[in-house]
C-alpha cells in the first residue's frame, strides 16, 4: 500500500517523461533533490523491479522497457489526480478485489482508495455472474468512494464509471468505446469492460461505495473463455497493439475524480449529457430483459437519476431500472 508520491515514484515520472530522450544524472539529482548516488541507487532498484534503464557517461539514463505491471510504482509514476489512486492496495492474486476494497472501506480508508490486482480467481460479475480476470492482462480494480448524496442516487455512480471508462480509453488509445447501459462498454459491438457498484448504507445514509471496474486490455482472443470469444474483445485485439495498464489507470481515474467532483458541485445533469453522448443504446430499438418480464420499444434515453426510458410500440413509457439489453 502507498499514499502520495515517493522519490522513486517522481524519477520514473521523470524518466517516461523525457520521450525516449536521455535525461542526465545531474538534471535528476537537481528536479528531485537528492545526491547522484542515491539516483543511482534508485535505478538500481529500478531495474531489480524489471525496468531495463540505460545509463550512458555524459548523456545520463533512459528507459528501455517499462514492465507492464499494475503496481503501485506504476501506477504512481502516471497519476495525475489529487485524491483517486492515491492509496493502492495491490495484489498478485485475489478472489475479487471487490471484497479487499469492502475490508478497506469498513476500516475507514479514505475516499479514492483503489486496490488492484494482477489476477481474479473469482472475479463478480452483476447479477451474480462470474466475471472473467485472467492473469496480467486486463485492469481488475476496485475504487472506493464516500459520497454525500443518499443511496437513492448511487445508480448514477454507476453511469459516472462508464463515462470515466469510456473517456479515458478514448484519450489513451483513441479506440472508440461506446457505453451500452446501464454498465457495459463495447467496442466494435464486443465487451471490453464492466462494472459492478456495492454499497455499504442505511437507509439514508452512504457509507461507503465500492465501484469494481474490470476492463479487457492486452487480451489474445484466446485469452478469453470459449464461450465469450465472440463477445468480448480487449484494447490490443481492437487497436493491433499492446497498451500499458497503469496508463490506463491512471487515465480513468482522472476522468473519474474530474466528473465525480463536478457531479457532486453541479448534480447529475453534466454527467448524463455526457453519458448520452458515448451511449449507443439511445435512439435504437431494443429488448430489455428485466428479472420479471422481457420489454421491447425504442430506448429514448435517461431520465435524471440514470433510468432507462423505453417507449413501446403503442406509445406507453416504461421505465428500466436493471436489465439486459439485445438489439
Ligand atoms: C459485469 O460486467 O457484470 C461487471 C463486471 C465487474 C468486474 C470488476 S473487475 C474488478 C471488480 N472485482 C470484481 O470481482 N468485479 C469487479
Amino acid at each position: 500500500m502507498e499514499g502520495g508520491k515517493t522519490v522513486r515514484d517522481k524519477l520514473l515520472a521523470l524518466l517516461n517523461g523525457s520521450d525516449g530522450s536521455f535525461i542526465s544524472g545531474q538534471e535528476i539529482s537537481d528536479k528531485l533533490g537528492i545526491s547522484r548516488t542515491a539516483v543511482w541507487k534508485h535505478i538500481e532498484e529500478l531495474r531489480k523491479k524489471g525496468y531495463k534503464i540505460n545509463a550512458v557517461t555524459k548523456k545520463g539514463y533512459k528507459i528501455e522497457y517499462t514492465p507492464n505491471s499494475i503496481t503501485a510504482d506504476e501506477i504512481n509514476a502516471h497519476l495525475e489526480t489529487k485524491a483517486f489512486g492515491r492509496v493502492i492496495h495491490s495484489f498478485d492474486q485475489v478472489a475479487s478485489t471487490q471484497i479487499p476494497a469492502h475490508e478497506a472501506a469498513r476500516e475507514a480508508a479514505p475516499e479514492g482508495t483503489i486496490v488492484v490486482a494482477e489476477e481474479q480467481l473469482k472475479g463478480k460479475g452483476r447479477l451474480g455472474r462470474p466475471f472473467h480476470s485472467s492473469k496480467g492482462t486486463g485492469l481488475w480494480c476496485s475504487l472506493i468512494l464516500r459520497p454525500s448524496f443518499p443511496p437513492q442516487q448511487a445508480p448514477q455512480l454507476t453511469l459516472l464509471t462508464a463515462v470515466a471508462i469510456a473517456e479515458g480509453v478514448r484519450k489513451v488509445t483513441g479506440l472508440p468505446a461506446d457505453i451500452k447501459w446501464p454498465n457495459d462498454l463495447l467496442i466494435s459491438g464486443k465487451k471490453i469492460a464492466g462494472i459492478l457498484i456495492e454499497m455499504q448504507s442505511d437507509p439514508d445514509e452512504i457509507h461507503a461505495v465500492i465501484v469494481g471496474f474490470g476492463l479487457n486490455i492486452n487480451h489474445k482472443k484466446e485469452d478469453f473463455p470459449e464461450e465469450i470469444q465472440d463477445r468480448a474483445t480487449s484494447l490490443a485485439l481492437e487497436g493491433n497493439q499492446p497498451y500499458n495498464r497503469a496508463v490506463l489507470l491512471a487515465e480513468i481515474l482522472k476522468e473519474y475524480e474530474y466528473w465525480y467532483f463536478k457531479m457532486l458541485d453541479e448534480g447529475f445533469d453534466p454527467v448524463r449529457e455526457k453519458w448520452e453522448s458515448l451511449a449507443v443504446t439511445i435512439g435504437k430499438q431494443i429488448t430489455a430483459v428485466t428479472s420479471k418480464k422481457t420489454l421491447q420499444g425504442l430506448a429514448k434515453g435517461i431520465t435524471k437519476d440514470g433510468v432507462l426510458i423505453l417507449e413501446t410500440a403503442d406509445g406507453k413509457i416504461d421505465y428500466i431500472y436493471s436489465a439486459d439489453i439485445h438489439e
